[in-house]
């Protein structure tokens, strides 16, 4: 069996996350914020040093200012709705995932308008475009740092100094990003982020958070509380109503630190190798056609592919069931982007390494699709 769907969710964990996972649930037991008591106290501090862990990771000054989600949609979604009011606009890509197209129509009915700047050439976006867009009721900027379909590496550094000049926030998705790419929130001018735990921060599925810099005020999508006297209904706490995942939590916490130790370029040069040979091979293959850029240096570690006009289905399933390799095949919650990359309606079949795939893995994958391109 070799798992190459890292970039729907990581798989196999370090070792150190499923262990912490199991000792938080084990050992520290009690319920964050809920009560002064030992075990309350405990499970206090471990969701502080994870705040403390993400915030190091990111070059993040202040770690109240992440709040614990259950995923990057939840983030998305917390920061969009929060944030935009009727006759606000705000300017998007055509590369976005569900989380955020979804949000900004749910958004448009409710008076707020969207420019959605198209995608350039190999799968990424100008920033000058982005600039263009940017008008005086601009009230956000919102892009993808990849896009889960392209795996383009978007030129976010480039756009948060364009959003800088004009004063206008830049909020980030960086579920396909955070942990695979160094991240950091100053010199990238980046104002919200948004991530998720449970794919290169190695995190349990689950687990998920929103940064938003000093200044900015969102409002609570679940209300609820502690129900402490005296709580404090700041955020990060106002923004994560009700029993948050603590084992869940822990474990991203886990996750973090293995990365941290290994080092994100570390992790990044080992995948961008595996990503590299795969396109380097795929690309050889006449029948096959590579969606984005092929150069891996640009991308995070996937490719999306298809084999003539064959149904990206039936490559996923005749490679799962026939030799036991897992990728994911069809739209990838993303349709907007097969729009733009005009692989629409039909999707492509997407393979992507993780840091615990070895290089024979991807010799294996890239023999068996050799055969499966072979066959009629
Ligand atoms: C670019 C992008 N944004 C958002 C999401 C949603 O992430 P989550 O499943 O953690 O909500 C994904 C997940 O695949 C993604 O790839």
């Amino acid at each position: 069996m070799i798992y190459l769907d890292n970039a729907a969710t990581s798989y196999p964990k370090p070792e150190p996350v499923y262990r912490r996972v199991d000792e938080v649930l084990r050992h520290v037991g009690g319920n964050p914020g809920r009560g002064s008591h030992r075990m309350a106290l405990s499970a206090g501090r471990v969701i502080f040093e994870v705040r403390e862990s993400i915030a190091r990771l990111l070059n993040i000054k202040d770690s109240g200012r992440v709040a614990f989600t259950k995923n990057a949609t939840e983030s998305i979604n917390l920061a969009l709705k929060g944030l935009l009011k009727s006759g606000d606009h705000v300017v998007t890509t055509a590369i976005e995932h569900n989380a955020v197209v979804n949000t900004i129509k749910a958004l448009e009915k409710k008076g707020i308008k969207a420019t959605m700047v198209g995608m350039g050439e190999n799968g990424t976006i100008e920033p000058k475009e982005i600039d263009d867009a940017v008008g005086k009721n601009t009230r956000l900027v919102c892009i993808t740092h990849a896009s889960n379909v392209l795996g383009t590496i978007l030129p976010v550094g480039d756009v948060g100094a364009i959003c800088h000049r004009k004063g206008v926030p830049l909020m980030v998705d960086v579920a396909q990003t955070v942990g695979a790419v160094p991240i950091d929130v100053e010199t990238m001018n980046i104002d919200i982020l948004a991530g998720t735990g449970h794919k290169a921060l190695f995190g349990p599925q689950g687990t998920g958070f929103l940064y938003i810099r000093e200044g900015i005020d969102i409002p609570p999508l679940i209300d609820g509380g502690t129900g402490e006297v005296g709580e404090s209904m700041d955020i990060p706490e106002r923004l994560e109503s009700g029993t948050i995942n603590t084992p869940g939590i822990g474990g991203l916490g886990a996750g973090v630190e293995f990365l941290m130790k290994e080092g994100v370029i570390r992790v990044r040069e080992y995948e961008e190798n595996l990503i590299g040979r795969i396109i380097d091979e795929l690309n050889g293959i006449k029948s096959i056609s590579i969606i984005g850029t092929l150069d891996a240096s640009k991308r995070v570690s996937l490719v999306s592919f298809n084999i003539a006009d064959r149904d990206p289905g039936e490559i996923g399933y005749i490679l799962d069931n026939e030799f036991g390799i897992m990728t994911r095949s069809g739209l990838h919650c993303a349709p907007s982007a097969h729009r733009a990359a005009g692989t629409y309606p039909g999707g492509s079949v997407r393979v992507s390494p993780g840091y615990f795939n070895s290089v024979s893995d991807i010799e294996e994958f890239i023999g068996v699709v050799r055969k499966i391109a072979r066959r009629v």
